[in-house]
């Protein structure tokens, strides 16, 4: 049956590879839309846009053809057709995405199609900052992964093969503006299962996780 999970959270806390496991786990789809905002930001760079430029940023957001996929085993995302999977990961989206994703316009077109994709899945996890706040309050379950500072540099920075302090110096900058934006900041819905995962491997997460959908 229909089944929507939120998970949010701030970066390296664990969401990807958590909503990755437990949507492969219980037969759902997985939507990833930290994708799709730096897939925008990866668009927004190509023209040349200043990402400050909120009215150019918006235009540029509203002209783009961007698609994402929904298997956890592996999805793609494309911007008007070329596949982006990797340049999103990139410094340069990295840098200018929380600026991007903090304008109102960007959100509000993203918000829209997550809520159509979450429609048609029906069973699905969904991870970001704003799912169990805005996306779909109504979910039937939300989680807010946490952990501490340290280990979310130091997980982040092996995934990335990148130095740590240079890491966590991108964790707090994004961390800041993400949750001082006006538009949907980062929060913790109030109905939100808070899980800090600092001393937790991701099997007893994802099985935690399993055990909330079930009571
Ligand atoms: O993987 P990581 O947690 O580092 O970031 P992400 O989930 O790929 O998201 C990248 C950026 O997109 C975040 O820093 C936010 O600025 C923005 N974002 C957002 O504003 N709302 C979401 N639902 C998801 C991401």
């Amino acid at each position: 049956g229909r089944c929507v999970v939120a998970v949010d959270g701030p970066s390296g806390s664990g969401k990807s590879t958590v909503s990755r496991r437990l949507a492969s786990g219980i037969d759902a789809r997985y939507l990833d839309t930290g994708a799709m905002y730096r897939a925008i930001t990866w668009a927004v760079l190509r023209s040349g846009v200043d990402p400050a430029d909120v009215e150019s940023v918006a235009k540029v957001a509203g002209e783009v053809e961007l698609r994402i996929g929904t298997d956890p085993q592996g999805y793609g995302v494309t911007v008007d057709g070329t596949t982006v999977d990797k340049d999103i990961r990139g410094p340069e989206v990295v840098a200018a995405v929380s600026a991007v994703a903090a304008v109102p316009a960007v959100r509000a077109l993203l918000v829209q199609r997550q809520r159509e994709m979450i429609a048609n899945a029906g069973r699905i996890v969904v991870e970001g900052r704003d799912i169990g706040s805005v996306v779909a309050p109504d979910a039937d379950l939300k989680v807010y992964l946490t952990a501490s500072e340290s280990a979310r540099a130091k997980r982040r920075s092996t995934e990335d093969a990148a130095d740590v302090a240079a890491t966590a110096a991108d964790l707090a900058r994004r961390d800041r503006l993400d949750s001082t934006r006006k538009a949907d900041p980062l929060r913790q819905a109030d109905d939100a299962v808070v899980l800090d995962t600092t001393e937790l491997g991701i099997d007893e997460v994802v099985a935690r996780l399993r055990e909330l959908l079930t009571e």
